[in-house]
């Protein structure tokens, strides 16, 4: 199975910002791990601060992979160039994750253009959420 993790703006910062919210450990690292404890799985990573990035990642993915796990961080609230570019390609398979339980937070954290698009979304368990998505996949 080749899954891709897509990671949009502020995200190459976890483990230095806001901790109190997204916690100490930086994302790369822990995906590093997650790559290790899934080693039959074929892992592409890609993180971007640029929507039209996140969008030439998802039309190349979109293509190649299997299933794709993305975090769109602000862009989720807000983009629908990023929905639009899910909704192009032929995998399916797509799990919108959070690290934060955007629930919990602002009321313009509830909304998403990526949910709709989504098998469904995984938020607020921290840098698992990431490793839950992956086994939700696996189902
Ligand atoms: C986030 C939640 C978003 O609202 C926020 O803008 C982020 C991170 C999360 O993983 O909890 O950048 O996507």
């Amino acid at each position: 199975m080749k899954i891709s993790i897509i990671n949009g703006p502020n995200l190459n910062l976890i483990g230095t910002r806001e901790p109190e919210i997204y916690g100490n450990q930086s994302l790369n690292d822990f995906l590093l791990t997650l790559q290790k404890k899934y080693s039959s799985i074929q892992f592409t990573i890609y993180q971007s601060n640029v929507e039209g990035e996140i969008i030439n990642e998802i039309q190349k993915q979109g293509f190649d992979a299997d299933a794709i796990i993305i975090n769109a961080g602000a862009y989720t609230h807000t983009s629908i160039a990023i929905a639009d570019a899910l909704k192009s390609i032929a995998t399916k398979k797509i799990i919108e994750v959070h690290i934060s339980n955007v629930y919990a937070r602002e009321n313009y954290r509830k909304e998403s253009f990526i949910a709709p698009v989504s098998m469904g979304v995984i938020a607020g368990f921290g840098l698992n959420s990431y490793d839950l998505a992956v086994q939700a996949l696996m189902i």
